[in-house]
């Protein structure tokens, strides 16, 4: 199915189409990882090649916003070289009534954290079906581990009352690997009362590196829907 044809793909062009629309010349971008994400670049890309936008730089948050970025004509730059981002535009896997977020569904989550959160402002693109009453209710939370310490923090995650699964690769034997060169593990919470302890209580189990909470982070969810056939794209 193309994005003209699937209401899913349409919603997403739209609200990366929105996102890469704010983004102004002489900016400091930070690039998102997903499909969501990938259209923003592909928009701020174009933006740049048709001459309206001019002096940014992007700073990616994975491999896969890397080699988007460069196929768009995006030029890169580290955090390093940097002092700030004026703004990052970054995908979702779950988004709560007060903006929290859940992400890592493209295992990229700790470097998006890192980018997301030194952003002066941090644009959320999402499709209608991610929003919940309260996180966790559909997508489990990504943990990034250590691969040495994958044992002992599944055991760890288990006393938590989480049921936790190594995420597997497709396409590839094996557990999905980072782009730090660790594993990922899925963590299934029955309810989530509490976002921003789990965060940090994840973060406490030693081996781990970072999980896909974020709270406080977002400042704008801008949500694709189609509403009468037609793709719309609405704030928060
Ligand atoms: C990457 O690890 C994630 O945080 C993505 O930003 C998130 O999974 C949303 O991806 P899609 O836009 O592909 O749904």
């Amino acid at each position: 199915m193309t994005a003209a044809t699937d209401p899913v793909k349409l919603m997403k062009q739209e609200v990366g189409k929105a996102a890469a629309a704010l983004v102004k010349s002489g900016s400091i971008v930070g690039l998102g990882t997903g499909s969501t994400t990938a259209y923003a670049i592909q928009f701020i890309g174009e933006r740049l090649k048709s001459g309206e936008l001019k002096d940014i730089v992007g700073v990616p948050t994975s491999f896969q916003a890397e080699v988007l970025a460069k196929q768009y004509g995006i030029p890169l730059t580290t955090l390093d070289a940097i002092d700030h981002i004026d703004i990052a535009i970054d995908g979702a896997d779950e988004v709560d009534p007060h903006k929290n977020l859940i992400k890592g569904g493209g295992a990229a989550h700790t470097r998006e954290k890192v980018v997301d959160y030194l952003a002066n402002q941090f644009i959320v693109v999402v499709d209608a079906g991610k929003l919940v009453d309260r996180l966790g209710s559909v997508f489990p939370v990504p943990v990034e581990v250590i691969p040495m310490a994958v044992t002992p923090v599944m055991q760890a995650i288990e006393k938590l009352g989480g049921k936790p699964e190594l995420r597997m690769g497709v396409k590839k034997a094996g557990p999905v690997i980072t782009d730090q060169g660790n594993m990922v593990v899925d963590v299934k919470f029955d309810a989530i009362d509490n976002p921003e302890n789990l965060e940090k209580t994840l973060n406490n189990i030693p081996g781990v590196l970072e999980n896909g909470i974020f709270v406080n982070c977002a400042d704008v969810v801008l949500i694709g829907e189609v509403k009468d056939n037609q793709p719309v794209v609405r704030k928060i």
